[in-house]
């Protein structure tokens, strides 16, 4: 098990009351799943992807993530376990309009220990990866959609992350660069053994998944379906 959450609920206050955007929660993600979340627009997806990462605060409950406790620890050993475990990828890719492509998937590297030649190398790689190393030089702007999806995934990846987070990430891309994300990050869940959890709305995507969780005004809507453990 590489993923548990017990309880979790996440209430948010705003001005114009308290919304209840999870509500005892609990789930179990192993090693190598590929999980889908799916669920109706307001129904707590971000949220939850935001709590698992540590990057909001939760009101109650557990969160496990490779034997880290998320929701005690400070915001200092927060950032180290997010550097070290985990890779994000958004639904707008959020690349930096004025590096290339590789400077882009080197990104997150800065402050790594490589020298300069080996974050070079580790991001070429990666680029190989998602089948772009002809387009390393290139700005995100001289980039397709698809294209610039593909480096936001390449360095997603390139802390070697052990979990995958992606928030809608075909919801800016129509059906077919759709599909090649889709296919990317299930060959990256296979041949690299990288966990992912992945919201999306569209039922399609959500195939994709061995393991399938739906929302539904911040609780599941179902017991996980597709799983080989316990549940
Ligand atoms: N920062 C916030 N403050 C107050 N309410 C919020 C905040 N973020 C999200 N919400 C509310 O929490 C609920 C869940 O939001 P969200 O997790 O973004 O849903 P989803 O990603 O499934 O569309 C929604 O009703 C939303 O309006
Ligand atoms: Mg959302």
């Amino acid at each position: 098990m590489i993923l548990k959450t017990t309880n979790l609920s996440k209430k948010y206050q705003h001005k114009d009351g308290v919304v209840n955007a999870l509500n005892n929660v609990s789930f179990e993600v192993n090693e190598g799943d590929f999980v889908t979340i799916t669920g109706a627009s307001g129904s707590g997806k971000t949220t939850l992807l935001l709590s698992l990462a540590g990057l909001i605060k939760t009101t109650s409950g557990q969160i496990q993530i490779n034997g880290f406790e998320v929701t005690t620890a400070s915001d200092r050993k927060l950032s180290d376990f997010r550097m070290m475990h985990i890779g994000f990828v958004m639904q707008s890719f959020a690349l930096i309009p004025y590096l290339t492509a590789i400077e882009n998937v080197m990104l997150p590297l800065a402050i790594s220990k490589l020298k300069k030649n080996q974050k070079y190398e580790k991001a070429l790689d990666l680029l190989k990866l998602v089948g772009l190393e002809n387009r390393k030089n290139h700005l995100p702007q001289e980039l397709s959609a698809g294209q610039q999806q593909r480096v936001a995934i390449a360095r997603a990846l390139v802390n070697s992350p052990s979990l995958i987070l992606a928030d809608e990430p075909t919801g800016n891309l129509d059906p077919s660069l759709s599909t090649d994300i889709l296919n990317l990050l299930k060959k990256i869940n296979r041949e690299e053994k990288i966990t992912i959890l992945m919201v999306t709305h569209s039922p399609l995507a959500a195939e994709f998944g061995n393991l399938k969780i739906k929302l539904s005004e911040g609780e599941l809507e179902n017991e996980p379906k597709g799983h080989n453990n316990k549940i």
